[in-house]
């Protein structure tokens, strides 16, 4: 009986011993904290990508992501994309009503907008999970929420022509990003021979 019991467990020992059964890989040396946090739900490959990143970029990454206490737990990137856009909009609808504190709020809102599950990183093609493309993310996000939180600025000083100029630095940004990071047309269907051609 004891035989029984005791076989599996001396094999799961020796096989844990070796790395096989290492169900969490070993803590990454030179890693930030925050980042390993993030690192737990990620493929190997993603874990591969991002540990190769250098030591200036980890910081990057771990400042951009710190600059937004908002953490989802589940929520996608896309999802997380769709609620910006709402704040956007909002924010044009302000601007258009004469509203500041309407817009004030938004341009806030969208500046804060929570990380979705993982981070950033895992919803960025893998093959741009690099120190060159990853690069440029600082200047996406002083486009963005840079220019946002300046209309919002703009906005409680009841300044409205100038919050209105920062709406296109604001989608200047956006378009940048998908130019760089989104891989097709969203909603291109594989059942048109004449889909979009990016
Ligand atoms: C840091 C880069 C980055 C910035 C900045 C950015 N986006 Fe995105 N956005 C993405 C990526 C990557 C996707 C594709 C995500 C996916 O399909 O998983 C995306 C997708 C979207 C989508 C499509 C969602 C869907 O259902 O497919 C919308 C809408 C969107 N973004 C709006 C915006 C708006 C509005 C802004 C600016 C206020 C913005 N994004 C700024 C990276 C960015």
């Amino acid at each position: 009986m004891k035989k029984v019991l005791f076989a599996p467990v001396i094999l799961a020992a020796s096989l844990a011993a070796n790395g096989v059964l290492a169900a969490e890989p070993a803590k990454p040396a030179g890693v930030p904290p925050e980042m390993q946090q993030m690192m737990k739900v990620y493929t190997p490959e993603m874990r591969q990508k991002v540990m190769a990143l250098s030591p200036e970029l980890k910081a990057t990454i771990v400042q951009l992501h710190a600059g937004h206490p908002r953490r989802a737990k589940e929520t996608t990137l896309r999802q997380i994309m769709l609620e910006i856009l709402s704040e956007y909009q909002t924010i044009a609808m302000a601007i258009s009503m004469d509203n500041p504190e309407a817009a004030s709020d938004a341009a806030r809102r969208l500046a804060g907008h929570r990380i979705p599950k993982g981070g950033l990183l895992p919803y960025f093609p893998l093959n741009q999970v690099n120190d060159a493309d990853l690069g440029v993310l600082p200047a996406m996000n002083t486009a963005v929420e840079g220019s946002a939180l300046k209309l919002a600025e703009a906005a409680d000083a009841g300044d409205m022509p100038r919050a209105a100029s920062y709406l296109s630095d604001i989608m200047t940004g956006c378009v940048a990003c998908h130019a760089k990071f989104r891989s097709a047309t969203p909603g291109v269907s594989a059942n048109l021979i004449t889909a979009p051609t990016k």
